[in-house]
């Protein structure tokens, strides 16, 4: 499941992450790239030891995003880059890696901190089994999707695109399960709206609950 999350960050935090990346001190992406993808990563990254703050803040938004925490059931942001792509950068088509110290990465994100209008290119690209979906966001919207996904980031023409990256280990290990709890949860949510507390919403909850308990590790 691919989704975008809208107000991930408000926009005095984007213009204050903004004011901080633009003048920190940033080192070659290919660092943190496995040995294959080094190969097709041209980016630019914040170096691990500047950027702990702004890592904790893109922790800090997404797990208080409801949405967020509905669709990825987050058991760890483990890891978070904030990258810059200048004119000529892009990151060719590659998966992410499985595992990433002691964490598994089930779900990447890419949070957008500045506007489309800023740049030219630098579209995410996610391909499926037949097709593929390009996307640039807003500032301040991220999508999340399955890091098992190849992916690509197309090449900046113009301007300069900045984005916070990251990989998380789910509850739910398994992305058709986790879609099948986030589609329950709507439902249920939504019958909640409609009807309140109820017998169906007591059975549809229960439901929820005892999935979420045989497939949670
Ligand atoms: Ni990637």
């Amino acid at each position: 499941m691919i989704l975008q999350l809208p107000n991930v960050l408000s926009q005095d935090e984007r213009l204050a992450i903004g004011t901080t990346l633009a003048t920190a001190e940033f080192v070659d992406g290919k660092l943190t790239a496995g040995w294959y993808a080094k190969a097709v990563k041209h980016n630019r990254q914040l170096p691990a030891e500047a950027g702990k703050d702004l890592r904790d803040q893109v922790k800090t938004v997404l797990n208080r995003h409801p949405l967020f925490q509905a669709a990825v059931r987050p058991k760890q942001i483990h890891s978070v880059l904030l990258s810059r792509y200048d004119i000529g950068m892009s990151y060719g088509r590659h998966a992410d890696n499985a595992l990433m110290g002691q964490w598994r990465s089930d779900v990447s994100f890419t949070l957008f901190l500045n506007e489309p209008a800023d740049y030219d290119g630098g579209e995410l690209v996610i391909e499926g089994a037949d097709d593929e979906a390009a996307y640039k966001l807003p500032a301040g919207q991220a999508l999340v999707y399955p890091s098992s996904a190849l992916h690509r980031v197309e090449e900046v023409t113009r301007g300069v695109r900045w984005v916070a990256v990251g990989w998380v280990q789910s509850w739910v290990r398994d992305p058709t399960q986790r879609e099948l709890l986030f589609d329950l949860d709507t439902v249920r949510r939504s019958l909640f709206a409609q009807t309140d507390k109820s017998n169906e919403f007591d059975l549809l909850s229960k439901s929820l609950a005892n999935l979420l308990r045989r497939w949670a590790e």
